[in-house]
């Protein structure tokens, strides 16, 4: 193909012809606009999980799927675990730049006053049960924020946009924190003004009357990296639900909060606790081989989680991160984990296997990320509420644009396959109610 820019595509349906602008990216990926199509030809597309269809523009992310390129703002993730700190990455997403020290100070200092979440909330932890997800709760509470912050509408959000993204992102990590210590039936911890925002989640999860937690400076860092690599992944299905939702120009907490729900499912977020499942499963029976079988035949509806991924066709760059990163701190912590070493086993014989190479099937972001939140204390059941709380931001950010930039609301189209026009006669004499 030639270097000259294609700005038109032309598409034939039957004895018609039509236009269509084709627009083109930062990254040279072009799109065919086909917003105006219907108006024209009345033909709509078809794209069952959108996998082909870009939802809209966007100048958050970017990722090449077949380079396992990720990028927030132009940044590479492998120079911000480097550099940076979660909160930094917090305010790059929404704001498009890294803050300067005095944005960074006043960011702080609006999580620290945002941290707390109205004390008449923390009684409502006392009515789930004590063993209910924390995915569960932390959608529902995140949905009553906007009864205990009233006048939130997305104007207001949108033009104080710092403490709207310090209140979630301060609020739901305290709310994350209250989940797991009510589950263990111990005393909430209250947030400290003196910690670092990861340090601050650490304490709150791990601290206790009876036994002071020691923070560790390389499981605050880990829990950094992590949080980083989470922070966003541009058109992925919660971010989608909270684009869509956002739209109807509900408040932003009830974005979110369909953005936690979509991110529970066991083909999204929910994927990092099925992982540890699996693994510990596999780890029982001991025959790595019969699950690598088992993933591949279609009679089966098994997968091997935590494999896989729509955008990425080689291996997630998160996930090398996330592995390399695991071997170390667990090493710094003289902590062996037995499941690791399944997991290193199961890597090994999928990418050698042809179905694996065929079918571009790679360790995703959450095939290590269980490992490490394991040793760091993590229970399993708050795997996906670490992966919530660290896509906060990306959510928020993409809320801010799509409201910036987005008149339309999501409603899409669909191709009718139903009953044709059903004549009166489906009624004779059935419902009694009728006659
Ligand atoms: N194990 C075995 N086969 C798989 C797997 C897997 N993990 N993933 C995809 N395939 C096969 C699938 O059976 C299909 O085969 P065929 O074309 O022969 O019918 C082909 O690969 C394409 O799969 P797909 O389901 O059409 O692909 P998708 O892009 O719709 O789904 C996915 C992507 C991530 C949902 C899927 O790979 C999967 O279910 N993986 C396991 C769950 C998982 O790890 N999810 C976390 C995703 S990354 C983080 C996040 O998004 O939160």
């Amino acid at each position: 193909m030639s270097n000259e820019k294609i700005d038109r595509a032309t598409l034939t349906f039957g004895d018609r012809s039509v236009e269509l602008p084709v627009v083109t990216g930062t990254e040279g990926e072009c799109a065919l606009d086909i917003s105006h199509l219907r108006e024209k030809t009345k033909l709509v597309t078809l794209d069952p999980g959108l996998g082909n269809t870009a939802s809209c523009f966007s100048k958050i992310t970017y990722i090449d799927g077949e380079r396992g390129i990720l990028r927030y703002r132009g940044i590479p993730i492998e120079k911000l675990v480097e550099k940076v700190m979660f909160i930094d990455v917090a305010y790059l997403l929404v704001h498009g730049v890294l803050p300067t020290e005095e944005e960074r100070h006043n960011f702080s200092q609006l999580l620290n006053f945002n941290s707390l979440m109205h004390e008449d909330m923390r009684h409502f932890f006392d009515l789930f049960p004590h063993d209910a997800h924390p995915m569960h709760i932390l959608s529902t509470m995140i949905n009553a924020m906007a009864a205990f912050y009233p006048n939130v509408d997305s104007k207001s959000l949108v033009e104080n946009i710092d403490q709207a993204t310090a209140r979630v992102i301060s609020i739901v990590r305290t709310m994350a924190a209250f989940v797991y210590k009510k589950s263990i039936g111990e005393p909430v911890v209250y947030p400290r003004h003196d910690l670092s925002y990861c340090a601050n989640f650490l304490n709150m999860m791990f601290d206790s009357p009876v036994k002071p937690y020691q923070i560790r400076p390389e499981t605050v860092r880990l829990l950094n990296i992590l949080f980083i690599l989470h922070a966003d992944h541009e058109q992925n299905c919660s971010t989608t639900a909270v684009r869509v939702i956002g739209s109807a120009q509900v408040n932003l907490y009830a974005t979110i909060s369909a953005g936690i729900s979509a991110l529970s499912g066991p083909l999204h977020g929910g994927a990092n606790q099925a992982v540890i499942e699996m693994l510990r499963t596999i780890q029982e029976d001991g025959d790595v081989d019969k699950f690598i079988k088992m993933a591949k035949d279609k009679s089966n509806p098994f997968r091997l989680m935590g494999f896989g991924h729509r955008v990425y066709k080689i291996y997630d760059p998160r996930a090398s991160i996330i592995r390399r990163e695991c071997e170390q701190y667990l090493k710094t912590i003289h902590y062996s984990d037995p499941l690791l070493d399944v997991a290193h086993r199961i890597e090994e014989a999928a990418l050698k296997d042809p179905y694996f190479i065929d079918h571009h099937l790679y360790p995703n972001v959450d095939f290590y990320s269980g490992i490490l939140y394991r040793a760091m204390g993590i229970p399993e059941n708050m795997f996906t509420a670490m992966f919530a709380l660290a896509r906060l931001p990306g959510w928020v950010a993409h809320w801010q644009e799509m409201i910036g930039s987005q008149t339309k609301i999501t409603r899409p189209r669909q191709v009718y396959v139903g009953k044709p026009l059903q004549t009166s006669d489906v009624f004779a004499s059935k419902n009694p109610l009728l006659i």
